[in-house]
């Protein structure tokens, strides 16, 4: 039997990069898979690549009335949600000298409250459809000081605690809900690009590359992999930790 047959899993940003490969892993695996994101077009061909086991349900991660909506649909598909991934983000970089409020609030608005809001959402619905886990994708950057990311390292650090603090709650209330977070260092998807403004700048990306131990930029599987794998029942004993996943870069 497949690894995640009779499971729902909804994921976030799923219309492109670590979320997209995600959630065709999960369907791959057996699961039925909620494919949610801002980007209606994007999202929709998703989850029409991937078939019957999935669907498209639009979201913006900062509206609660957004997300309210979309697991409600989630369940009506497909009868109940197990897992949650919250894999929407965007990284344009900033300064602590240079970042507007505006900016600020922008950044943790989809990156923190996003999540803020997916788990205290998700968490009744997976409680009523049986149990499962969340994955919350942090960053590195949520766990070291980065100056030219100076918003998007707090509202990542802000989700590494979060995630602790749901996981704490469900095993206090004892529901069968475990939740980690997963910090990936550079992956190969459209964001990196955000960091600059859209500008790729080769020495940049040079200095990444000498700062990664194993000398690559990772691709989006190797985290949806681990993804899969906190999901599962493999991981049964796992609540409240942080996976790195990084090629090398924090262990220096
Ligand atoms: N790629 C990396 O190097 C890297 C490193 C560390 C952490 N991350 C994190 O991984 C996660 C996935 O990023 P990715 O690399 O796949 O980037 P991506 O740009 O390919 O995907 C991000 C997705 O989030 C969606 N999104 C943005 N705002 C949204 C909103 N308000 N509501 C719903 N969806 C929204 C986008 O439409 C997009 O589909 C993000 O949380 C990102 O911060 C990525």
């Amino acid at each position: 039997m497949a690894r995640f047959s009779g499971k729902v899993a909804f994921v976030t940003g799923a219309a492109s990069g670590i979320g997209k490969v995600t959630a065709q892993l999960f369907a791959e695996q057996g699961a039925k898979v909620v494919v949610a994101d801002i980007n209606e077009a994007d999202g929709a061909t998703v989850a029409s690549g991937i078939g019957e086991a999935a669907a498209f349900v639009a979201l913006d991660v900062t509206s609660e009335a957004s997300w309210q909506n979309a697991l409600s649909q989630a369940e009506t598909i497909f009868g109940g949600v197990h897992i949650l991934v919250n894999a929407a983000g965007i990284s344009p970089g900033d300064t602590i000298e240079d970042a507007s409020l505006e900016h600020w609030h922008k950044i943790h608005a989809i990156c923190l409250d996003g999540v803020f809001l997916g788990c205290k959402h998700g968490v009744p619905l997976i409680d009523r459809s049986g149990g499962g886990a969340i994955v919350n994708i942090s960053s590195v950057a949520g766990m070291l000081g980065v100056p030219h990311l100076s918003s998007y390292s707090s509202a990542k650090g802000g989700v590494r605690n979060l995630s602790k603090t749901v996981a704490m709650h469900c095993t206090k209330k004892g529901y069968n809900i475990r939740c980690n977070s997963i910090h990936p260092g550079s992956i190969e998807t459209p964001i990196l690009a955000q960091v600059n403004h859209g500008v790729i700048d080769e020495r940049q990306v040079q200095g990444r590359l000498k700062a990664i131990p194993m000398r690559r930029i990772g691709q989006p599987e190797e985290i949806a992999k681990p993804i899969l794998f906190l999901s599962s029942d493999d991981a049964s004993f796992i609540t409240g930790t942080e996976l790195i996943v990084d090629g090398g870069f924090t262990a220096r």
